[in-house]
């Protein structure tokens, strides 16, 4: 079983969160809490499938299209949420972003319009605009640490704007929502009502507080009048985005060709990284009490957080459904972003992200990551609060 508790050194791995860090902050050698992956390494069974992968020394190209990779991924969304689709219906992707931007290119047209709800996972922005597509941004509106949708103004933008797609991301990053099936049934009539398509970026589905049910866009599949895809992927989960590899989930089989002929024709991305095959096959299948075991870190992690943020600033955190980004709201605070990050890299040598890399309802928050061990979060709490003790 992975350590959860002891901290390793990713430096020298190319770890774009540890190695690269002066590239986002300006300076090396900061304690960094930022890009989404985690400090733990996978389970200890998946390591031992890729070492005996390693030591047979083949690498030549592998085929994802067969059933014990597809049922790997039907089975996990059976056991963990209750959600059955066929096994032809999956098809692999090289990453997440990737087959957004090939759904994006078809179902819709150039300029028009995607709506998604904003703050957002900051590579939506790009991926919208390198298709060169108009993104109509939602925001959530916040009550008292909870994000809600306003359904009335989300239906108002929908008939103003006419968008072709709805891009959801559940759970949501980087606020960390839960969307509850009420929600989604209100946002599919939506989407049925005004022809608008639905692309469901479920990447996060697995991380989530004790009690929180994720609510795939599929288990709500007889509902949804439009076209429809889901996107995810094991690398969240289990911390392994540098193997590579995602998957979409699509009921319409002319829209999987398409995209089949996208990914193998025009871009010639259809043979999978055989490492990434085997992990998603193991993870799914044999790491269930992995993630178990995780949840109740990133759950302790939280907790301290949401402790040491109260009795040492007053400030008031609300434990997010899912994720483990801790979304910070500092509104109240007498200084700016500007001044803190100064302070937090320069003199506290810490790399939290700002919170409007995420867009502009973000400009008063942090993101801080937790996906480390508890000694480590300790850390930068410490230095954070020092930070934030000190422009005060
Ligand atoms: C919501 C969301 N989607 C997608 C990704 C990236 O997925 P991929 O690396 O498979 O493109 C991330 C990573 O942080 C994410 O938070």
């Amino acid at each position: 079983m992975t350590n959860f508790k002891e901290e390793r050194s990713r430096y020298g791995t190319y770890s774009t969160q540890w190695d690269y860090v002066q590239d986002r902050f300006g300076e090396k050698n900061l304690l960094p809490f930022t890009i989404s992956d985690m400090d733990f390494t996978i389970p200890d069974g998946t390591k031992d499938v890729l070492q005996q992968a390693v030591s047979k020394g083949f690498f030549g190209y592998t085929r994802w299209n067969h059933p014990d990779y597809k049922e790997s991924i039907t089975t996990w969304f059976s056991k963990q949420f209750q959600t059955q689709f066929a096994e032809d219906w999956c098809i692999y992707s090289p990453s997440v972003i990737y087959s957004l931007s090939v759904f994006i290119s078809l179902l819709s047209k150039k300029n028009e319009k995607i709506v998604t709800f904003t703050p957002c996972y900051d590579a939506f922005f790009q991926c919208i605009a390198q298709n060169q597509r108009k993104l109509i941004s939602f925001s959530l509106s916040e009550n008292q640490g909870q994000f809600e949708i306003d359904f009335v103004a989300l239906e108002a933008l929908l008939a103003t704007e006419l968008p072709t797609i709805f891009l959801l991301c559940n759970p949501h990053n980087p606020t960390g929502r839960v969307f509850t099936q009420q929600e989604l049934r209100q946002l599919i009539s939506l989407c049925n009502d005004y022809q608008i398509a639905l692309i469901s970026d479920e990447i996060h589905m697995d991380v989530r507080r004790p009690n929180q049910c994720h609510v795939p866009i599929l288990k709500l599949r007889d509902q949804i009048k439009v076209p429809v895809v889901l996107l995810s992927s094991p690398s969240k989960t289990f911390n392994l985005p540098g193997l590579g590899g995602s998957y979409a989930v699509v009921p319409d089989a002319a829209l999987r060709a398409a995209f089949l002929a996208i990914l193998k024709g025009r871009d010639g991305v259809s043979s999978i990284p055989y490492l990434a095959l085997l992990a998603t096959m193991d993870c799914y299948n044999n790491q269930e009490k992995w993630v178990i075991n995780l949840n109740q870190v990133i759950d302790r992690n939280f907790k301290l957080i949401q402790k040491k943020l109260v009795t040492e600033l007053s400030l008031p955190f609300q434990i997010p459904e899912a994720t483990y980004l801790a979304w910070i709201n500092l509104g109240q605070q007498p200084f700016t972003m500007e001044v803190l990050q100064e302070q937090l890299v320069h003199s506290e040598k810490v790399a939290i992200m700002r919170g409007d890399t995420y867009g502009r309802e973000g400009k008063n928050y942090l993101r801080l990551n937790l996906g480390a061990p508890e000694s480590k979060i300790s850390e930068g709490l410490d230095r954070l609060i020092r930070g934030i003790k000190a422009l005060k």
